[in-house]
């Protein structure tokens, strides 16, 4: 089966299989205040990221890797969308276009789309600091993602099964390129002793991509014959990932896996994300609805964290990030075994 092929089978199985596990969002509770004491009007929604200037906490996550024309189709809808809504985008692993030169329009058409916009090239940690040079002069990226990918590879019967060296290689990349390195979880989310050693060789922000959401040992797993079932559990909810990464460092977080609400996103941020990602979900209504529901969608999201950020009495994303909340449940246990405050 062909890269692109295989590529195909995962947006496919990513549509069937949802986003039904517990991101543990539903562990936390914001606290109502009576006097928030501002507007809808006064609350503004841009952010920064270490150097990148956003002019909203949401952004669309890495999906269209494999090059091909389905690639091709969805990354240029999906940078119309991000021009449109003024979101940063990513782009799914580009190693197809670095492999085979003639995939490169495929990944291309995103900068020809949205000319002014933030996108953000990816790689997986196998990468060379000359491949990722090539990633982001490809797209002229303002940002490179580098996704951690293990479980994945774990399931797959033809996955990777040596993972040596990858810190080393990700601080090589670190070091050679011009543009802030993001590093990326697909859905496993990140521990702290994980964000520790990124955060250790410099890394420009960790993206917890956390358990919640899409779920790639189910994906791969329903490709296989050779089924690793005890994967399809396996993770870190992506609200408990947020913390990890928080208590671990003080590199801007990026809380993704499983978003699909305006009060999920807040209380990410809430946490101490500084954005948040969404990939499968955004995904499911472009395929399935198209590029004026996805518009539609991403406009609902922005209003209804306007009005959640106007009854706290957040007027920025900073407010937000101080907002009081009580965390229960089993996210409560798990901080407190984890020594986490
Ligand atoms: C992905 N994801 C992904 N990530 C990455 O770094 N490089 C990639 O090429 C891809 N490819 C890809 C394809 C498809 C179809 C999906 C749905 C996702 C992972 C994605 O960026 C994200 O980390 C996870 O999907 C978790 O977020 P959601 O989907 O729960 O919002």
């Amino acid at each position: 089966m062909s890269r692109s092929e295989r590529k195909w089978d995962h947006i496919r199985y990513a549509l069937e299989t949802g986003q039904k596990r517990s991101t543990a969002f539903d562990d936390i509770q914001f606290i109502h205040q009576s006097l928030p004491n501002i507007n809808v009007s006064d609350v503004r929604l841009h952010q920064k990221i270490g150097e990148l200037s956003l002019s909203s906490p949401i952004f669309i996550n890495a999906m269209t890797g494999g090059g091909g024309e389905k690639t091709y189709m969805l990354n240029k809808q999906l940078a119309i969308v991000a021009k449109e809504a003024g979101l940063a985008m990513a782009v799914g692993s580009q190693m197809s276009a670095l492999k085979d030169k003639s995939e490169r329009y495929t990944y291309e058409v995103v900068r020809k789309e949205n000319p002014s916009g933030v996108l953000i090239a990816n790689l997986g940690s196998e990468a060379t600091p000359e491949q990722a040079k090539i990633a982001v002069e490809m797209i002229e990226a303002n940002a490179l993602q580098v996704h951690l990918n293990v479980i994945q590879e774990l399931t797959m019967p033809e996955g990777d099964r040596e993972f040596s060296g990858a810190l080393k290689r990700i601080e090589g990349i670190v070091n050679e390129l011009s543009v802030p390195v993001i590093v990326k979880e697909v859905g496993f989310g990140m521990s702290k002793e994980t964000v520790g050693l990124l955060s250790s060789v410099g890394v420009s922000s960790v993206d917890v991509g956390g358990y919640g959401g899409t779920n790639f040992a189910e994906i791969e797993n329903k490709r296989s014959d050779v089924a690793q079932f005890f994967f399809n559990q396996w993770g870190i909810p992506t609200a408990i990932s947020i913390c990890e990464a928080a208590q671990a460092s003080r590199v801007p977080i990026i809380g993704s896996g499983g978003f699909t609400s305006s009060i999920d996103i807040a209380k990410g941020l809430a946490l101490g994300a500084s954005a948040t990602g969404f990939a499968g979900y955004f995904l499911k209504i472009l395929v399935e609805e198209g590029i004026d529901s996805l518009n539609e969608e991403i406009s609902s999201l922005h209003y209804g964290l306007k009005i959640i950020m106007t009854a706290l009495g957040a007027k920025s994303i900073r407010d937000l990030q101080g907002a009081p909340i009580i965390i229960s449940g089993q996210m409560h246990h798990w901080l407190t075994q984890r020594g986490i405050d």
